[in-house]
């Protein structure tokens, strides 16, 4: 888990990232970074990742998840993300992005979708033209070419957990009978390719990708189609899924899906996520042949988990209580709740 790992011309320190995380309620309606989102990635790239993938982030106004989540919708965004990246660097760690268009599962309550559908049953979503998709990948292209003023090393598009990128990619909600219905992963390969076109050659291009989406073959099918023009995979769940591992796989679904990737894209840097919340949790999902590990929660609990574990020192972990996190786009997280894993790591050890 100490070895570096290179992409492309990037060399990053060691095998764990620190996936994106929205800190809900942070910003405010105009999606600017604040003083808290630069301390909270200061403290992420000071306990050790090699990787940060700063937060999902949104390309236009009306494709947000939550109205309180970050843009990259216009220049003026670009000051406040270039300090993120600053103190990411400072601390050693290297910097990617987020790009996030939500489709039918954001705020936007007659989005843009693959198709026409309801959504969380208040979003009416509705088929985009090919005038429509050419436009959405021309916002990707404008809000990866800010990432790329504001300093980061890299993008990676949203492309699971059911927003707009993994709607295309699944026929439960792909019906289309156009090339993006016949092929699911097209959206994703133009709009990468696109990224590739307009960003300069060491700017790393990748996505995160839904490993079924639905199923693992339609994963793997997608994954395999988009590989040529991308960077590296960092696999997720997808949006409406069947997730699985078999019996006695000792990681996730989600790290399952990742060695698959891995074993039919050998040369593809591919990151794998889930309940990684241990050293041992750490050496299983590497030893499954996959190059790098994101640990999410952990990292909400310890910000010096990366540290901690490479130095062999305490660290603390998520006890999965549900009973506080920070993911909680639609209702104002209780301001009085504390994390317990963090309070009970915070406690002098005995
Ligand atoms: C507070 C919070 C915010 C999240 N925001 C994002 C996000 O912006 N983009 C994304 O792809 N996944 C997001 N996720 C999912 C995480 O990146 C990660 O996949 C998930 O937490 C599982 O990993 P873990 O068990 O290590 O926490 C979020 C998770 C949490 C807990």
């Amino acid at each position: 888990m100490n070895r570096p790992l290179q992409i492309k011309g990037l060399t990053i320190r060691n095998r764990i990232a620190v996936p994106p995380m929205v800190c809900f309620h942070w910003t405010d309606d105009n999606g600017y970074v604040c003083d808290k989102n630069i301390e909270h990635y200061r403290a992420l790239a000071e306990g050790g990742v090699g990787l940060i993938i700063v937060e999902a982030t949104a390309i236009t106004k009306r494709s947000r998840l939550a109205d309180t989540e970050l843009g990259i919708w216009e220049d003026g965004q670009i000051e406040g993300l270039k300090k993120i990246v600053d103190v990411i660097h400072a601390g050693g760690a290297k910097a990617f992005i987020q790009l996030l268009h939500a489709g039918g599962n954001g705020i936007d309550k007659e989005a843009d979708a693959p198709s026409d559908m309801v959504y969380r049953k208040v979003n009416n979503a509705h088929e985009m033209s090919k005038e429509r998709i050419r436009e959405t990948i021309d916002d990707f292209v404008a809000a990866a070419l800010r990432a790329e003023k504001a300093g980061f090393d890299g993008v990676e598009l949203h492309g699971c957990h059911g927003y707009l990128i993994s709607q295309f990619c699944n026929s439960r909600c792909n019906f289309r009978t156009d090339e993006y219905g016949k092929n699911k992963a097209l959206f994703a390969r133009e709009t990468l390719e696109a990224i590739k076109a307009a960003c300069g050659d060491d700017f790393v291009v990748g996505i995160r990708l839904g490993a079924f989406e639905p199923t693992l073959e339609d994963g793997l099918e997608n994954a395999r189609f988009i590989a040529d023009c991308c960077d590296f995979i960092d696999a997720s769940y997808g949006g409406d899924c069947d997730a699985f591992a078999p019996e006695g796989f000792k990681c996730s679904g989600a790290v399952y899906g990742a060695s698959e990737i891995k074993k039919i894209l050998p040369d593809m840097p591919v990151f794998g996520v889930h309940n990684i919340n241990s050293k041992e949790d750490i050496e299983n999902a590497l030893a499954t042949g996959i190059d790098m590990v994101d640990l999410g929660k952990a990292h909400l609990v310890d910000p010096a988990f990366a540290n901690h574990v490479l130095n062999g020192e305490p660290y603390g972990q998520c006890l999965h209580c549900k009973d506080y996190c920070r993911w909680n786009p639609w209702e104002m997280a209780d301001p009085n709740k504390k994390c317990p894993g963090a309070l009970k790591f915070a406690r002098p050890q005995q």
